[in-house]
């Protein structure tokens, strides 16, 4: 069917639904390049302010579904389940929830995505092992979630090609922080995957995507729903990003937690979120009876698990992680309770450290990051060490110190104001 752009940009500059037809039109003859960047900047600039109804915003996922491959995991035996989350600092769930939720008997094939500003992408996180592969066919892919019940890979090109060319527009035209833009963004990509259960962790907070909960439940909200409608057995949970997750922030120092968590230790909050998402996984997967994640962390069987997903994808679960060359350490300059540690400033300093990436093709240093000695809630001694700065060039802790200035309370006395680690659950 022929449209116009224009007419299309118009209906929506005055605030109109656009139709099925408008919309399957829009997205295809974008990523074929017969819609023109500055035409499709502009509707994209007219939805973030106008807005998309529920109709809308499915329309919009499965026109950008359609543009690439639907993969298919019909073949396996058991039910698979996935997880997705906004991403935030010191998330690292994904490295133990995968073998966890495979050791308590569901499929776990899981396409990730590497870290662009603050917070870190996992699969930079398990490179930092050394031999281990983010690219796989899709023949390598299915013989790993059969050797380890779980694959944690890079997402290929044909995996919803129209979300890569959309959001690398709106990276550049100031239409990122749209809920249907990044609803459909995420939901296309996580639909295409095949998966036929999914949970989704949507973080609030300072390092979070969303820095307020209301803005992070609608985006919960509508993302469980364009789940539901496209079939796949979707449920959020409403996550704290107000202050970081975990001690460890950074590529490296994240692993190593990861695997404190698989070994039946790691920092409590890390422990109960991936404890969580597990049970939720497998009740989605319809498996609320398989064996408990707790007893699969204590049992070593989630260890297991863990250790034959990295072997199969090449890596060597024994090999000593990258360590950074340079370490400063932050002391408390008092004593009492640190009330306030700010996700988004850590995240920041993680990043000027080297653990993250300014643009999409520069390298990140595995070894850099923040080692957090306390959290909020924790008491502090004056001149006792807070965090330590992990680097390979020195020259890089002063605008990292620069960050962290501020970044903390400590109040004799004091109690921390937090919010709750699972603040809310959102069904369909
Ligand atoms: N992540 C995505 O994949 N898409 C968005 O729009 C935002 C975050």
């Amino acid at each position: 069917m022929g449209f116009d752009a224009i007419d299309v940009i118009v209906t929506k500059r005055g605030r109109g639904a656009l139709s099925t037809d408008q919309i399957d039109w829009v997205i295809d003859a974008y990523t074929r390049g017969a819609v023109a960047d500055e035409q499709m900047s502009s509707l994209l600039m007219a939805i973030l302010l106008n807005g998309m109804d529920r109709r809308e915003i499915a329309d919009w996922t499965q026109a950008m579904i359609r543009s690439g491959e639907r993969m298919d995991w019909s073949a396996l035996d058991r039910p698979t389940a996935d997880k997705h989350s906004t991403g935030g600092v010191g998330d690292k769930i994904t490295l133990p929830l995968a073998p966890l939720v495979a050791a308590c008997g569901a499929y776990v094939p899981q396409l990730s995505g590497r870290g662009l500003g603050h917070t870190g992408g996992t699969l930079d996180k398990l490179e930092s092992i050394p031999g281990w592969r983010a690219s796989l066919s899709n023949d390598e892919m299915l013989g790993v979630i059969r050797a380890a019940g779980a694959v944690v890979c890079a997402a290929g090109s044909g995996l919803a090609p129209a979300d890569k060319k959309l959001y690398a527009l709106r990276d550049v035209t100031g239409t990122v922080e749209s809920i249907p833009l990044i609803a459909s963004s995420i939901m296309s990509k996580k639909i295409a995957e095949g998966t036929g259960s999914l949970v989704l962790d949507v973080k609030a907070g300072s390092g979070a995507f969303m820095k307020n909960v209301d803005d992070a439940r609608e985006l919960a909200r509508t993302m469980v729903e364009l789940g539901t409608d496209a079939g796949v057995r979707t449920v959020a949970l409403l996550t704290a990003m107000d202050r970081p997750l975990g001690l460890a922030v950074g590529n490296a120092l994240e692993v190593a937690e990861s695997v404190e968590v698989l070994a039946g230790g790691g920092p409590a909050d890390v422990v109960e979120l991936t404890v969580r998402l597990a049970r939720e996984m497998l009740e989605a997967a319809g498996l609320p009876y398989a064996k408990d994640p707790e007893e699969a962390l204590k049992d070593g069987s989630a260890m297991d698990a863990w250790r034959r997903m990295i072997s199969a994808q090449g890596g060597d679960p024994d090999a000593a992680l990258p360590e950074a060359a340079e370490f400063v350490e932050v002391a408390a300059p008092a004593t009492g309770v640190l009330t306030r540690l700010d996700a988004l400033s850590v995240g920041v300093a993680a990043w000027r450290l080297g653990a993250g990436r300014a643009r999409k093709e520069d390298p990140v240093s595995f070894g850099a990051g923040v080692m957090l000695h306390a959290k909020p809630g924790d008491l502090v001694t004056e001149g006792r060490p807070l965090m330590t700065l992990h680097t390979d060039d020195a020259a890089r802790f002063e605008r990292a110190l620069q960050t962290l200035e501020g970044a903390y309370d400590i109040v004799q006395g004091g109690e921390p104001d937090l919010l709750p680690l699972v603040i809310d659950r959102i069904t369909a």
